[in-house]
């Protein structure tokens, strides 16, 4: 019989032509017209776990988009590992930039070029074909496994917490795989033990009833961008340090022993300045750029409209203006605490000439994982076998809102076992996934569900 390195050499084309079908749905979670393709991506998903002969598999509808989930329980006393992902995607914006069509994939030296490519669909679907290559060979799975894929990671996966809630017995697991992040390095395996969490907010000022001739009633009403500019400078001094009362109140800073973890990375400021195309890389003063990324709490204005954009010129008093607003969230800082800390902050900067209105867009806590669960073990031995070397344990500035939900509300161990690269562009043009990653992917989750397993036969 074939071993599963053998399985997967063997079946190379097929899973490459799958995983094409899979990143050609434009499953777009944010655009309304785009729900359609979002609910086939789904069911496409369902058909394909449905041919791996899942004890249970079904569609689950939200209020928002569906979630996919399939089980293999065939192994009674084994442990159980729920592998995660989301099939959602960013919008594929500025189309121009992309060389091939977003949504047509296309291979070119060793990459798989699509939006989803890397966040999240090529690394997810390696988790499938392990479970399809475990079962091919050995005849079964190693240990009970289930598969939960969601819709709305990359809106909040605002749907996602109501069901764990609801479903706690379907989803009970003794951890929880995900490769949704990146490896440190090419080559180099990863495990990351935190993530940043996340606070969304869009502002907008309003001056007037409605747009004004400039002549007519400027120099008697107040400007809204003028003012929603004033009011977002104010949030951050020159450094990068947040000036929003009470921001810092729970931060928790690091500690020696981490600070010299992070430090004995390999590391290239100016190697990153020059990939990034920055003048000077930017921040607060008394953090490296890692723990400025990874353990540093952040502000930023993701995008601003108001006014006439157009080209030429027209004198306008424009009635409002808004702003998307962003915080980057370290421990022990809480999102609901941030939202109302930085609504109070903008009320108070807000002059009486003006009205503000504040929703909160999105909101995740962040989190820390221990690093010497069993499951972290496991994950550091399979990666390095398949690998051949070491792996490193990372944090990351990104957030993926159900990991702090397992961790907390379920009090489950995380791994999370990057697969993609932070250079592969995702949420930018000419996203792309690293097949060499894509197929030792394949490798390093079959060896950690057998590494796992054996862990818990022995420790029994
Ligand atoms: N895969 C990313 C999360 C990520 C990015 C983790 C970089 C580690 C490093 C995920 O798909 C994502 O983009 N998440 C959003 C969160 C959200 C609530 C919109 C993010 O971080 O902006
Ligand atoms: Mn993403």
């Amino acid at each position: 019989m074939a071993t599963v390195a053998e399985y997967v050499e063997q079946h190379r084309e097929d899973f490459l032509h799958e995983l094409v079908a899979l990143l050609r749905f434009p499953s777009v979670s944010t655009l309304p017209n785009h729900a359609v393709h979002v609910e086939a991506c789904a069911r496409w998903l369902y058909e394909h776990l449905s041919r791996l002969a899942p004890s249970r598999v079904e569609l689950f509808p939200t209020a928002g988009h569906p979630i996919v989930y399939a089980a293999w329980e065939e192994v009674p006393g084994a442990p159980t590992v729920l592998i995660y992902g989301h099939y959602d995607v960013q919008p594929a914006d500025p189309l121009e930039l992309w060389e091939t069509p977003p949504f047509e994939p296309a291979l070119r030296n060793g990459r798989i070029y699509a939006r989803g490519a890397t966040d999240n669909k090529g690394q997810f679907f390696a988790h499938i074909k392990a479970i399809e290559s475990l079962r091919a060979t050995d005849g079964r799975l190693p240990l009970n496994v289930k598969l939960l894929l969601e819709g709305e990671e990359e809106i909040g996966s605002v749907h996602l917490r109501p069901f764990l809630e609801e479903q706690r017995e379907l989803l009970r697991c003794d951890a929880v795989l995900i490769s949704d992040t990146a490896l440190y390095q090419d080559d180099i395996p990863t495990l990351c033990y935190g993530l940043r969490g996340l606070c969304y907010l869009e502002l907008t000022v309003r001056v007037a009833a409605s747009d004004m001739h400039s002549g007519v009633f400027g120099g008697v009403v107040d400007n809204p961008i003028l003012v929603l500019a004033r009011m977002l400078a104010a949030l951050r001094d020159g450094y990068g340090r947040i000036t929003i009362p009470g921001f810092y109140d729970d931060v928790v800073e690091p500690s020696a022993e981490e600070r010299e973890r992070l430090a004995a990375l390999p590391f290239d400021a100016e190697e990153l300045r020059q990939r990034l195309g920055a003048p000077l890389l930017f921040g607060e003063l008394g953090y490296t750029v890692l723990e400025r990324r990874w353990l540093r709490p952040t502000l930023d204005v993701n995008g601003i409209v108001g006014g006439f954009t157009g080209s030429g010129a027209k004198t306008v008093l424009p009635a409002h203006a808004t702003a998307k607003l962003s915080m980057r969230l370290v421990p022990n800082q809480r999102a609901e605490d941030i939202a109302a800390k930085a609504e109070a902050a903008l009320r108070a900067l807000a002059p009486p000439t003006v009205t503000l209105e504040l929703q909160v867009l999105h909101g995740a806590n962040p989190v820390l994982i221990p690093l010497d669960s069993p499951a972290m073990q496991a994950a550091a031995r399979a990666l390095r076998r398949v690998f051949g070397r070491e792996p490193v344990f990372v944090r990351e500035g990104g957030t993926i809102p159900v990991v702090e939900w397992f961790a907390h509300l379920f009090g489950v161990p995380v791994v999370l076992m990057g697969l993609g690269l932070d250079s592969e562009g995702a949420h930018a043009p000419n996203e792309h996934f690293h097949l060499k990653n894509f197929f030792r992917g394949i490798l390093a989750s079959a060896e950690f569900l057998r590494e796992y397993a054996q862990h818990h036969a022995v420790a029994r």
